[in-house]
C-alpha cells in the first residue's frame, strides 16, 4: 500500500455475507445484541470485563483519564495476574489440563492447573533466589516449550514484568531489548526442535550478553530435555544456572501471589516502528487482563471445557494474550505445539487438532494461504471438527477467507477476522460470532465499548460509513491499551497521539490514538482493513520497521546507503526489498549481497532477511534529501511510478525499474 496517504485508494468488492450456524449461536457466550448498549455506558461498560476476574480489593474508580494520554483504569484494585490464570482454579478443575503441550518430535505434556501451580510456584522461587525482586524487568528468551508460559506467570506471581523477545531474533535484537529494558536476569533454554533438527539457542543469549550494556548477573537456563542439559552447550561460570538445579531445592515452594495494583505493569512487549529502535509496550495488570479475558470469551467464544489452539507463537502479543493470559484465566486448555507445521509432513497441524480434539482453532492468514498453496488433500485423512476460527495479523483475502471456510471450517464453524496490535493488548474491531454474520476480508464492527474512526490527514474525520479510506484511529480509551513505551514516555506521545490529538487539552475526549493502519468504514457498518500506512511493514504476521532493516544494512562495510520497501507476496502478505547503493569503487558483487542478508540475520533474525538485494546508482530523494520509498514499493510491485517531479533527479526511479524488470 502507498505510503502517500492522499492517494489512498480503496480496492473494494462487493462480498456475500456469512451467518453464523445456528449450533454455534445456540451455545456462544454472548449472542444478545445488548451487549454493545452495556459497554457504551463509558467507562462503567468495562466492568464486565474485569468482573470475570478474581480481585483482592475492587477498584475505587473504573477510569482515570486526567492526565491525557496516561490513562489508567480500574484504579486503586489489587490483583495478581498469575493467580487468576492458576490458583483460582485449582478448587474446581485441579485435575483439568491447563496446557496442552506437543513437541515437535511428538512427545506430549498434560499439564493440569495443579501441576501449574507446582511449576510456577517453583519457578518464582527460582527467580527470587538469583536476586529477581518485584518491579525488576526480567528478560526471556524462549520457544515454544511449557518453560515459557511457566515463566511468565512465575514473573507476574512475584510482581516482576516480563520482556519476552520471539525465539528467532538474533542475539543482537535480544542485547538492544536487554539493554531498553535494563534486565539483570535472562532466561533462556539450551535448545528446541525445528523440523527435526536441534538448534542451540543459548548460543543466541551469550553472545546477546557480551554485547549487551546491562550489567546481565544471571542467565537462567532451562533444558530441553528436563535435567539432561544438551552436549554442545555449555554454561558460564558465576552466571549461568541451570533452572533444573535450583528446582531441586525448591520442589515444593510455596510462594505466594505478590498483590499489584490494577496499574502495575505486567510485561513489556517490543514492537516496530518507525524508527530503528523497538519500542517496549509496557502492559499493566488489571486492565490488560481484564479486557484478554473479556475478549477471549467474548470473540474466541471459549468456554472452561473447551480445548483452544491458538497456533501463533507466544514470543509476539497473539500468544501473550490469547495463548497465554486470556485463556488460562477463563481455566480453559491451551495448546502449544513446538514445530515447524510441515514437520514430517504437511498434515502435522490437523493431525494435532485430531489428536487433541480440538475446539476453538487460530491462526493468521499467512497460515490459511500456505495451507491452501498445499492443498486439501493433506485435511483429508484426520477427522476434527472446529467450532470456531480465528484469523489475526494481516488482512485476509477473501479468496483465502473462503479456502479456510470451506475447508477447515467445513463450512460449519464461525470465522472472525481480529484486528488489533501489540499496543492494544487486545482485540479492537471484530464480529462478536454469534452476532454479526461474517463477511470475507471485513474485520467486522468494533469490540463492545471500542470507539474507531476514520480520519482524513487533516485529523478530521471522514463521514461514517462512507466506505472511504483513511486513517484508523480510536477515539476513546479502552483497558487493554499500552500505558507507556517503556521508559521513553515521550515516545508514547509522538508515536501515537501526536498527529490526531490536541495534545495541549486535558480531556482524554481531545485524544485520538493513531493505530498507523489505512481502513475503510463501509456502509454496513464492517471495517475493512487496509494495511499500514507508515514505514512498518508485515512479514508473514511479524512487524517489521523499515528503519530497523535499513540500520542492519547501513552497517555493512561498503554499503553508502540503503532503503527498504514492501513487496507484495502471494504467501506472506508482504517480504522486504531492499535498494542499495555502494561506496564509491566497490563492486557490486555475490558476496556484497551475502554480507547485506547476513548483516540483516544477524541484527533481527532469519525471518526478516530480504527477499531481493538491488543494487544502485543512486535512490529517488527529494530535494531536501529524503528518500521516496513509495516509489522503491511501485517498483518492487510493478505498479506505474508515482509522481516523480518532487525528485532532485526524477530519472531516477525509472533507471532503477529498467534494471529490475527491464524495459
Ligand atoms: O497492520 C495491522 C496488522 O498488524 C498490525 C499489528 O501488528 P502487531 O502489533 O504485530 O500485532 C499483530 C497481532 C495482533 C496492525 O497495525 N493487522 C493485525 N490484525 C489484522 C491486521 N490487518 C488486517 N486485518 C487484521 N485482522
Amino acid at each position: 500500500m502507498s505510503n502517500d496517504q492522499g492517494t489512498i485508494e480503496a480496492r473494494l468488492t462487493e462480498q456475500e455475507y456469512f451467518r453464523p450456524p445456528s449450533k454455534f449461536v445456540g451455545q456462544a457466550n454472548v449472542s444478545d445484541p445488548a451487549v454493545y448498549d452495556r459497554f457504551d455506558d463509558f467507562p462503567e461498560g468495562f466492568e464486565e470485563y474485569a468482573d470475570l476476574l478474581d480481585w483482592e480489593q475492587r477498584w475505587d474508580e473504573t477510569f482515570d483519564g486526567s492526565n491525557p494520554p496516561f490513562f489508567e483504569w480500574f484504579v486503586g484494585g489489587k490483583l495478581n495476574a498469575s493467580y487468576n490464570c492458576v490458583d483460582r482454579h485449582l478448587d474446581e478443575r485441579k485435575n483439568r489440563t491447563a496446557l496442552l503441550w506437543e513437541g515437535e518430535g511428538g512427545e506430549q505434556r498434560n499439564i493440569t492447573y495443579r501441576d501449574l501451580y507446582r511449576e510456577v510456584n517453583t519457578m518464582a522461587a527460582v527467580l527470587r533466589e538469583v536476586g529477581v525482586q518485584e518491579d525488576d524487568v526480567v528478560t526471556l528468551h524462549l520457544p515454544m516449550l511449557p518453560a515459557l508460559p511457566i515463566t511468565m506467570l512465575a514473573c507476574a506471581r512475584i510482581g516482576a514484568p516480563h520482556s519476552e523477545v520471539f525465539a528467532g531474533f538474533s542475539a543482537s535484537a535480544l542485547a538492544d531489548r536487554i539493554d531498553d529494558a535494563d534486565s539483570d536476569v535472562v532466561v533462556t533454554v539450551d535448545g528446541y526442535y525445528r523440523r527435526g533438527e536441534f538448534l542451540d539457542h543459548k548460543q543466541k543469549a551469550d553472545q546477546a550478553v557480551e554485547e549487551a550494556d546491562s550489567d546481565v548477573d544471571t542467565v537462567l537456563v532451562w533444558e530441553r530435555h528436563e535435567g539432561d542439559l544438551h552436549d554442545d552447550v555449555e554454561l558460564v561460570e558465576g552466571r549461568d544456572v541451570l533452572v533444573s538445579e535450583l528446582q531441586a531445592d525448591h520442589e515444593r515452594a510455596r510462594v505466594d501471589p505478590v498483590t499489584r495494583d490494577a496499574e502495575d505493569p505486567l510485561f513489556l512487549m517490543y514492537t516496530s516502528g518507525t524508527t530503528g529502535q523497538p519500542k517496549g509496550c509496557q502492559h499493566r495488570t488489571g486492565g490488560y487482563l481484564s479486557y484478554v479475558t473479556g475478549t477471549s470469551k467474548y470473540v474466541l467464544d471459549i468456554e472452561p471445557d473447551d480445548t483452544y489452539w491458538c497456533a501463533a507463537d507466544i514470543g509476539w502479543i497473539t500468544g501473550h494474550s490469547y495463548i497465554v493470559y486470556g485463556p488460562l484465566a477463563l481455566g480453559t486448555t491451551s495448546v502449544m505445539y513446538e514445530g515447524a507445521p510441515d514437520h514430517p509432513h504437511k498434515g502435522r497441524i490437523w493431525e494435532t487438532a485430531e489428536k487433541y480434539d480440538v475446539d476453538v482453532f487460530h491462526t493468521s492468514p499467512t497460515a490459511v494461504r500456505m495451507f491452501m498453496k498445499w492443498g486439501e488433500q493433506y485435511l483429508a485423512e484426520y477427522d476434527f471438527d472446529f467450532r470456531h476460527m480465528t484469523t489475526v495479523g494481516e488482512p485476509i483475502q477473501p479468496e483465502a477467507w473462503l479456502w479456510y471456510y470451506k475447508h477447515i471450517g467445513d463450512e460449519d464453524a464461525v470465522i472472525v477476522d481480529t484486528w488489533w496490535q501489540t499496543e492494544t493488548g487486545g482485540h479492537l474491531i471484530t464480529n462478536l460470532p454469534a452476532i454479526q454474520d461474517m463477511k470475507p476480508g471485513s474485520a467486522g464492527r468494533p469490540c463492545p465499548g471500542i470507539e474507531p474512526a476514520i480520519l482524513d490527514d487533516d485529523g478530521d474525520e471522514i463521514e461514517p460509513r462512507s466506505g472511504r479510506a483513511g486513517n484508523l484511529a480510536i477515539t476513546r480509551p479502552w483497558p487493554g491499551m499500552l500505558q507507556t513505551v517503556y521508559g521513553d514516555d515521550e515516545r508514547f506521545i509522538d508515536e501515537y497521539w501526536q498527529r490526531f490529538s490536541d495534545t495541549d487539552s486535558d480531556d482524554w475526549r481531545d485524544w485520538n490514538y493513531e493505530a498507523g493502519d489505512g481502513a475503510v468504514h463501509e456502509e454496513d457498518g464492517y471495517f475493512r482493513i487496509l494495511g499500514r500506512l507508515d514505514d512498518v511493514m508485515n512479514v508473514a504476521g511479524h512487524r517489521l520497521g523499515t528503519m530497523e532493516l535499513e540500520s542492519a544494512i547501513a552497517e555493512v562495510e561498503d554499503v553508502a546507503e540503503a532503503a527498504v520497501a514492501a513487496r507484495e507476496d502471494a504467501e506472506k502478505g508482504e517480504v522486504p526489498d531492499a535498494y542499495v547503493t555502494l561506496r564509491e569503487g566497490v563492486e557490486a558483487t555475490e558476496e556484497v549481497r551475502e554480507r547485506i542478508v547476513a548483516a540483516v540475520e544477524d541484527e533481527i533474525g532469519k525471518f526478516a532477511r530480504p527477499a531481493n538485494v538491488v543494487f544502485c546508482d543512486d535512490l529517488p530523494k527529494t530535494r531536501s534529501g529524503k528518500i521516496m520509498r513509495r516509489l522503491l514499493a511501485d517498483i518492487s510491485n510493478e505498479e506505474e511510478l508515482g509522481d516523480t517531479t518532487t525528485l532532485r533527479d526524477p530519472s531516477v526511479p525509472e533507471r532503477i525499474r529498467e534494471q529490475v524488470h527491464g524495459d
